[in-house]
C-alpha cells in the first residue's frame, strides 16, 4: 500500500505554530514515528504553502498512490480548485484536521474537501493522521 500524506499551508510550522491548538511536535518528528508504526505501508510526505502546487501534487498522485491523507489546512475552507482536483482524480482522499474545526470559528465549519473525500477525521491532534492511515488498511 502506497499512501501520500499531504499537508497544506502553515503546517510546516507545526511545533511552534499556536501550540495550544496544534501541539508542540514538529510534523517531521511525528512523521518519523508514523513510518515506524506503519512499517508495512510505503508512506510519503509532502507539504506546500501554495494552492496550485497542492493541485498539481494531487493530479500527479493519481495512479501513483493508493490514497492521500490530506490536510489542506486553511485551503480546506476556500479552495474550489483543490476540491475539483480531488473530484477529477481516481485516488481516494481522506481529509484530516488536527483540531476540531467545528469547535472553532464559523469560517472553519465549511470544507470544499469533504464532499469529495472518502471520509473525514478531525479533532484528534496529530493522531488524526494515524486514524486516517488505519482507515486505508
Ligand atoms: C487545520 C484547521 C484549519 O482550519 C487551519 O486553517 C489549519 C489547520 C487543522 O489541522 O486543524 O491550518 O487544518
Amino acid at each position: 500500500m502506497k499512501l501520500l500524506v499531504l499537508n497544506g499551508p502553515n503546517l510546516n510550522l507545526l511545533g511552534t505554530r499556536e501550540p495550544g491548538i496544534y501541539g508542540s511536535q514538529t510534523f517531521e518528528d511525528y512523521f518519523k514515528n508514523l513510518t515506524k508504526k506503519f512499517s508495512g505501508v510505503a508512506l510519503s510526505y509532502k507539504q506546500s504553502n501554495h494552492e496550485g502546487e497542492l493541485v498539481t501534487i494531487i493530479q500527479q498522485a493519481d495512479g501513483m498512490y493508493d490514497g492521500i491523507v490530506l490536510n489542506a489546512a486553511a485551503y480546506t475552507h476556500t479552495s474550489v480548485a483543490i476540491g475539483d482536483a480531488i473530484k477529477a482524480v481516481g485516488v481516494p482522499v481522506v481529509e484530516v484536521h488536527i483540531s476540531n474545526t467545528f469547535a472553532r470559528e464559523a469560517f472553519r465549519h465549511h470544507s470544499f474537501i469533504s464532499p469529495n473525500a472518502k471520509g473525514v477525521i478531525l479533532g484528534f491532534g496529530l493522531q488524526s493522521y494515524d486514524l486516517a492511515i488505519q482507515s486505508f488498511l
